[in-house]
């Protein structure tokens, strides 16, 4: 409406100018050059006051980021992140943030006596309830942060309603984190070759004919047996229907080095993989799909709901366990599938257009800690209900 006004104005100060004209005695020659002189002028003006109000437009509508911040200093100040202690009592050496993921201002240290100016402290869960440490003493040092950090499923998490009120921030690998990584994750093939922090995800292949026509069927890499896991009654009742090759301690060994590239390396023979999760909670999606994901081998997966592994993955890059009114409905779709790599293809074809990314424990997540801590440096947080909470 502004410019509307604007243009308006302009037309009227035209039919002004031809007026004052009339009564002026100057020749018809000299009054011509006036009119083309001033309407020149006008048109210029009207462009200019255009463009000047679409500017101040377009500033009060800039997004956010682009206004300035009073707190600049501040927020460029290095924060310390104190790691205290190292996952399961395994050293590790602490990464350099900027080399590794071009994630600036963050010192990463395991000195305790860092504690008095540390920004935030990072607690691993399962080093507190096993006695590899104890809680930071209290009081805390002011505007500190502690980060509650734990990977493990509720079913497999101890001790949990110890530490109501102790934590400011969560990290774990629920999307409803504060600090949210997940074991793995998708990204659109364009996007992973921009993003800096994702230089290491990974690009997947679209199906060739030899990895539709693998040789093998079925596998299932196992190392925590126990008949009291869903997955277990679940493998009882699908081997009686299917050939299942089972790798580690409760079946034939795994190769040597039995690192996540030698167990993707064997995976990777097989036309599908069971990612069973050991226990059924949210988001709780482990290593176990993402290397069969690597590996491309489809996974059938015994985890959370369907509608849950949709946050992380197409629909059609996973069979569910629930698909299937039965266990032999299940098997007899996969001996289907053997004998239609047309259809077999359906579950391979999505990958052409992903990268994967699997965050390294736990460098990358020291990292995307420390970033956090900076971004919500100044904020007051608080961890409330966290029993409630991570069992939901
Ligand atoms: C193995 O499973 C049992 C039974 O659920 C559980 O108590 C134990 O913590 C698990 N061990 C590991 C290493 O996850
Ligand atoms: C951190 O949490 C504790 C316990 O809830 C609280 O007393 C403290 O004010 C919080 N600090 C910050 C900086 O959020």
């Amino acid at each position: 409406m502004g410019v509307g006004a604007h243009w308006r104005a302009a037309g009227r100060s035209k039919i002004t100018a031809h007026r004052a004209d009339r009564r002026s005695g100057l020749s018809q020659q000299q009054k011509c050059y006036e009119l083309v002189l001033k309407s020149t002028c006008s048109s210029v003006c009207v462009v200019t006051v255009s463009f000047l109000l679409f500017l101040g437009v377009c500033l009060l509508y800039l997004p956010d980021p682009f206004t300035p911040e009073p707190f600049v200093y501040e927020q460029n100040r290095e924060v310390t992140l104190l790691i205290w202690t190292h996952p399961f009592g395994r050293y590790r050496k602490l990464p350099d943030c900027f080399a590794l993921y071009q994630i600036d201002g963050c010192s990463l240290t395991d000195d305790e006596r860092a504690y008095p100016q540390a920004d935030a402290v990072i607690v691993h869960h399962r080093d507190v309830v096993t006695g590899i440490a104890d809680l930071p003493l209290e009081p805390r040092p002011r505007a500190q942060k502690w980060i509650w950090m734990n990977y493990e499923s509720p079913a497999h998490t101890r001790r949990l309603w110890g530490f109501e009120g102790v934590y400011n921030l969560t990290m774990t690998y629920r999307t409803d984190s504060d600090i949210f990584l997940p074991y793995g994750y998708l990204l659109p093939r364009e996007r992973s070759a921009k993003d800096l922090q994702n230089r290491f995800a990974q690009p997947l292949r679209a199906p060739s004919r030899s990895h539709i026509l693998r040789p093998r069927l079925l596998a299932w890499v196992i190392s925590n047996w126990s008949e009291s896991h869903a997955r277990v009654t679940f493998y009882h009742q699908l081997r009686r229907y299917i050939q299942v090759d089972v790798f580690g301690r409760a079946g034939r060994p795994l190769p040597e080095d039995s690192g996540g590239s030698s167990v993707v390396r064997l995976v990777g023979r097989y036309q599908f993989y069971l990612a069973l999760e050991n226990s059924q909670h949210t988001d709780y999606i482990t290593e176990k799909l993402w290397n069969a994901v690597r590996a491309g081998a489809v996974p059938v997966v015994l985890g959370p709901s369907r509608q849950n592994y949709e946050r992380f993955l197409p629909p059609e890059a996973f069979i569910h366990v629930d698909d299937f009114p039965t266990v032999r409905v299940l098997a007899q779709y996969l001996l289907m599938l053997r004998r239609n790599p047309a259809r077999l293809r359906r579950h391979l074809d999505w990958r052409g257009s992903y990268s994967m990314h699997q965050p390294a424990f736990w460098a990358e997540h020291y990292c995307t800690a420390c970033r956090a801590v900076r971004r919500t440096r100044g904020r007051t947080d608080a961890v409330k209900d966290l029993t409630r909470w991570f069992h939901s």
